[in-house]
């Protein structure tokens, strides 16, 4: 977590009101950071039971960075919990969502026709200066941008779970993005307290691309009976220093996410072995096991 409560960058006067569509697990996150960071947040999601949920678990969020922040002063953690949330309002109007927004940052499901219907109308109803990007984790940014008119302003702006806690954001550039927009990005994820890399719109970007394929293949050598899940997590967490180890990230990220990425990625580029997706996931996805937030995938959650 950035212990710069706020930005000093320029990027305030080019970005300054920002609209989250989508207050899953990755909207929510993204709308907290940018609150509490000095963005003016809209957060869009389809009806106002979901737009509550999205509301209730930034609040609890929130009160986690401020303890952390504010250790010793519980008042100023008080302050900085009610300041941040004053700065995000909610809607369930795509249309009105768009009103004044510098930029909008997509995170909605992973699916490529429900994105271009979405972008569609945002490109309609958003002024001429918004900048748009998609966090999407496996799809092309090129093709999400082929249905708006806009795409020297658009881009992949790929943040990770959770949001609060991992520094690093990709910046991802299409060939029609222009520079501007380019270094508009870069200077916001930096006002944000992201450290910002830069990469081509190919599948996965840097860290996907060799993530997924890193917890197939331990997920393949859990199936072949090698090791065990647990022997795999303990030698990669202590052999190669990772925070999680694979089995136990693939619980965290979620196995319908993890084998809908391959999934996607065999039916574009069939033949490459690195994007198979593991039997033993896709049989998880069918009982509904997908890990944490189910409550069981390859372990089991209380
Ligand atoms: N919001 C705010 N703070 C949070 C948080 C959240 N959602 N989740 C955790 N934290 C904070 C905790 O409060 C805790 O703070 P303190 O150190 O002050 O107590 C700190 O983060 C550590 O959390 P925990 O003690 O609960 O657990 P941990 O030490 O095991 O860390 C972890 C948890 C940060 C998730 C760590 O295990 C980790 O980095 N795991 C790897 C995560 C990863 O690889 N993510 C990328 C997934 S891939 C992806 O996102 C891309 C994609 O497209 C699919
Ligand atoms: P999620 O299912 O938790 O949240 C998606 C939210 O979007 C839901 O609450 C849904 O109601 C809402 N939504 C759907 N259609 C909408 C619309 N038209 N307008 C407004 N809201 C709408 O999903 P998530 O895990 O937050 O993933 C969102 C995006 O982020 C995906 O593109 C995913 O690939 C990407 N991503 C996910 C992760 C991850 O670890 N889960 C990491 C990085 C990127």
């Amino acid at each position: 977590i950035s212990t710069r409560a706020f930005a000093t960058s320029s990027a305030r006067a080019v970005i300054n009101n920002v609209t989250v569509i989508g207050g899953g697990l990755m909207g929510s996150g993204i709308a907290q950071v940018a609150a509490q960071n000095g963005n003016h947040v809209t957060l869009l999601e389809v009806n106002p039971e979901l737009l509550q949920k999205a509301q209730t678990n930034i609040a609890t969020n929130l009160t986690r960075v401020a303890k952390k922040l504010y250790k010793d002063d519980p008042n100023a953690a008080q302050q900085f919990v009610e300041d941040a949330k004053k700065r995000i309002q909610g809607t369930t109007k795509a249309e009105e969502s768009v009103g004044d927004a510098d930029l909008v940052v997509e995170a909605i499901v992973e699916n490529m026709e429900i994105k271009h219907k979405l972008f569609k109308t945002l490109d309609e109803a958003a002024p001429q200066k918004t900048l748009f990007a998609s966090n999407t984790s496996s799809l092309s940014i090129g093709e999400i941008a082929s249905v708006v008119k806009r795409k020297d302003k658009f881009g992949g702006l790929h943040f990770f779970n959770p949001v609060p806690v991992m520094k690093l954001l990709e910046v991802v550039r299409i060939p029609e993005q222009s520079e501007e927009t380019y270094q508009a990005f870069m200077a916001w994820g930096k006002s944000i307290g992201k450290s910002c890399v830069t990469c081509k719109d190919t599948p996965g970007f840097i860290v996907n691309r060799l993530l997924v394929p890193y917890i197939a293949e331990a997920i393949r050598m859990l199936e072949r009976g090698d090791a065990s899940a647990k022997d795999i997590d303990t030698a990669m967490k202590l052999g190669a220093g990772y925070p999680m180890g694979p089995i136990e990230l693939a619980d965290y990220v979620g196995h319908d996410t993890t084998n809908s990425i391959l999934q996607g990625w065999q039916k574009k580029f069939p033949g490459n072995p690195l994007f198979v997706p593991c039997e033993s996931t896709k049989k998880l996805v069918q009982e509904k096991k997908l890990g944490v937030k189910s409550g069981e995938g390859y372990y089991k959650y209380n």
